[in-house]
């Protein structure tokens, strides 16, 4: 009797051991994939130089600085206004947070930087993914 208590115990810990091996090499092994969805598509051309384009129901900014474009999450990360985009800083018009274009916090109460969004380019056009 006691024989076969040992070998189960030995056969669950064989188990718990293979289990915990598969999960490691899973995890380091294969890639993640993206399960992130497009949330917009826009035309490169229509990102002015130096500006930004605001999709007010997206709440989002695709922001163009040199060669550089980029998302942001317009959500205001203290309570969750839409902040106003102007061409220096990005202004949350509920207590006043401002952020910089990269999203940075330049003042609070929000103490935390606006999301990046991450951008993709397709051809002529960027597609912003959430
Ligand atoms: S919600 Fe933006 S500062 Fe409070």
């Amino acid at each position: 009797m006691e024989k076969v208590g040992r070998s189960r115990r030995r056969f669950i810990k064989a188990v718990a051991f293979v289990i915990a091996s598969v999960s490691l090499v899973w995890k380091f092994l294969i890639p993640r994939v993206s399960r992130k969805k497009p949330l917009l598509r826009v035309a490169k051309a229509e990102i002015p130089p130096g500006g930004a384009l605001v999709f007010r129901k997206s709440r989002v900014a695709i922001i163009r600085e040199g060669d550089d474009i980029y998302a942001l999450s317009i959500v205001c990360t203290h309570l969750g206004c839409s902040v106003n985009v102007t061409p220096r800083e990005l202004i949350c018009p509920c207590h006043g947070s401002i952020f910089g274009r990269d999203g940075e916090v330049f003042k609070g109460p929000a103490n935390r930087p606006l999301k990046q969004l991450a951008v993709e380019e397709r051809g002529e056009f960027i597609v912003v993914l959430g």
